[in-house]
């Protein structure tokens, strides 16, 4: 393909957008249970978030990203760890207060970094007042909050639906004698979005926290939002795209029970909520295909998600053919003017040093940061923390569902407790004695300041920040090439996944040479294109 009329072409041209301050943004995610603890008793609390944003934004010493997104930080009985939420408007005590809350959002805003709270609408806790209110009687003003549902002529459950974690969706209630509906675990009611006075009173809690100065919510498991009214039984699964955990492993296709049309008028309520506070962000957790995600963010019409979670590279393996069409299909199907929202770790999966290797942590940091779109870190990454092997994990398990090796604490300092608490931490420590923050603080050749570096990049490149993408194929059997451009300027970005040598071929690009933007290695400088050869995992962002 020849780009010499590129440059030329108005659909190149890239407006900044002034009010957009997402576009292109790094987020990070912290866990709360497990970032900072500041009064020693072995949990993460906000305290400790406040005490530590050196290491965020704000300093010379920061990895200098745009905003943090916190997990859920409200009261909750944890049988989901806080995803079950029994209060929607206070901070767990082991967290803190409202006080806390508030000194952190001005602790953030005054590092110009945005605060993003965790937004779980779609289930309560059982333990949530109007869970209690609602199972109390059948007659009760909050029993259509919930969905109950008399059982089937045979006493089974009212439909075949199964539970992301496992068994039916359906918990028989003794005591009114019906089952109610939960997406999740048992502990997590599903809410009746069809009811309006629910739509309202969700309207209230993000008011509540807008007006407290948070700057968006990450909005968890929407695809749950809304299930078919008739409650028919969803088909044996046929397709060979489901979404992981639900459905996939019993053979089920969760065709009538997630990922309903109608789950776009609750995202659209969602979003004129957000409207009424300028300058704030909704960012869409649904683990559907590409093509349907691609829907939640109104199609360009800007009245849905402003984000939505890509997870085609968290589920990718680390091979050329399955991280080209990841991205090319983003590419493909997101709308011109969305940017795609990777991320490559979280709270529920494998961490991806554990997954693709920690010899291939630097080439993937890269990847995260010189794609097009917004890149959402989940703490600890950026020293490249890997998973905790099982024998070091508690038995019985804190998450029924598995998720304790990827929940460990951060590892700031080898010391005991490192640098995480001076009490027992909840869940053990991995090695924070061979990885740490302090350490790798000081070693200019660590994978944490390649991340300072390709943050920096991008908060200094148009191109990456906001510009166009457009990939390059067959410059070299394991090499990822994609030009990446934004008004005049143009940044060739290369890394090679593999683990020898890549000559690569780079003829199709209409330059003969560039300057080196930032590189997961030591290079620097003017570097050929006639001859260049990456070394194993490298990756070079090249100013054209
Ligand atoms: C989301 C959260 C996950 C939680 C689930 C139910 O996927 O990321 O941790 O268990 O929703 O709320």
């Amino acid at each position: 393909m020849s780009t010499a009329g590129l440059t030329s072409l108005e659909l190149f041209r890239v407006t900044p957008k002034p009010d957009r301050w997402w576009d292109g943004a790094a987020i990070y995610q912290v866990y709360p249970r497990s970032f900072a603890d500041a009064d020693g008793d072995g949990v993460g609390d906000l305290a400790g978030i406040a005490n530590r944003l050196d290491h965020l934004a704000g300093s010379d010493r920061s990895l200098g990203v745009d905003a943090l997104w916190l997990s859920p930080i409200y009261p909750s009985p944890l049988y989901d760890f806080g995803y079950d939420i029994s209060d929607y408007t206070d901070i767990a005590p082991e967290y803190g207060t409202l006080d806390d809350f508030d000194a952190l959002v001005e602790a953030c805003h005054a590092r110009d970094l945005r605060l993003l709270m965790d937004l779980v609408p779609c289930h309560t806790s059982i333990e949530h007042p109007w869970f209690v209110e609602a199972r109390s009687s059948r007659d009760n003003p909050k029993r259509d909050w919930y969905i109950w549902a008399d059982p089937e002529h045979d006493g089974g459950a009212p439909s075949n639906w199964e539970a992301a974690f496992g068994g039916s969706t359906w918990e028989w209630d003794e005591a009114t004698g019906q089952f109610y509906l939960h997406s999740f675990y048992p502990e997590q009611p599903d809410l009746n979005w069809r009811n309006p006075a629910v739509a309202e009173a969700m309207a209230d809690v993000m008011r509540f926290w807008f007006r407290r100065g948070v700057d968006g919510f990450r909005v968890d498991a929407i695809f749950a939002a809304i299930k078919d009214a008739l409650l028919r039984d969803n088909p044996p699964d046929r397709r060979p795209h489901v979404i992981p955990g639900i459905g996939g492993e019993a053979g089920q296709d969760p065709l009538w029970s997630m990922n309903r049309p109608d789950v776009h008028d609750v995202i659209r309520h969602l979003r004129a909520v957000a409207d009424e506070f300028p300058g704030r962000v909704l960012v869409g957790e649904a683990y559907v295909p590409m093509e349907e995600l691609v829907s939640y963010l109104g199609n360009g019409r800007g009245d849905e998600f402003h984000l939505a979670f890509n997870f085609e590279l968290l589920r990718s393996p680390w091979e050329h053919r399955h991280l080209t069409l990841a991205i090319e299909r983003s590419e493909a199907l997101h709308p011109p003017d969305v940017q795609p929202t990777y991320a490559i770790s979280n709270h529920d999966n494998p961490r991806h040093a554990t997954r693709w290797g920690s010899e291939r942590a630097r080439a993937a940091a890269f990847l995260l940061l010189t794609l097009r779109g917004v890149a959402v870190l989940y703490a600890g990454e950026e020293i490249g923390m890997i998973d905790a092997p099982e024998r070091i994990l508690p038995d019985p398990p804190f998450d029924r569902a598995g998720r304790d090796a990827c929940r460990t604490p951060m590892q700031w300092n080898a010391e005991p407790g490192g640098g995480f608490t001076n009490g027992d931490p909840w869940l053990p420590l991995v090695d924070h004695e061979s990885r740490n923050v302090a350490d790798q603080s000081g070693d200019p050749d660590s994978l944490l300041h390649l991340y300072r570096r390709l943050i920096k990049a991008r908060h200094e490149s148009p191109a990456l920040a906001r510009g166009h993408h457009r990939s390059f194929f067959d410059v070299a059997p394991e090499v990822l090439c994609y030009l990446r451009q934004a008004d005049d300027q143009r940044v060739l970005c290369l890394v090679n996944i593999g683990d020898t040598a890549a000559d690569c071929d780079l003829s199709a690009v209409a330059a003969d040479a560039g300057e080196v933007l930032v590189a997961t290695s030591d290079r620097s400088g003017r570097v050929s294109l006639g001859d260049l050869v990456l070394g194993p995992g490298e990756g070079v962002a090249l100013r054209l």
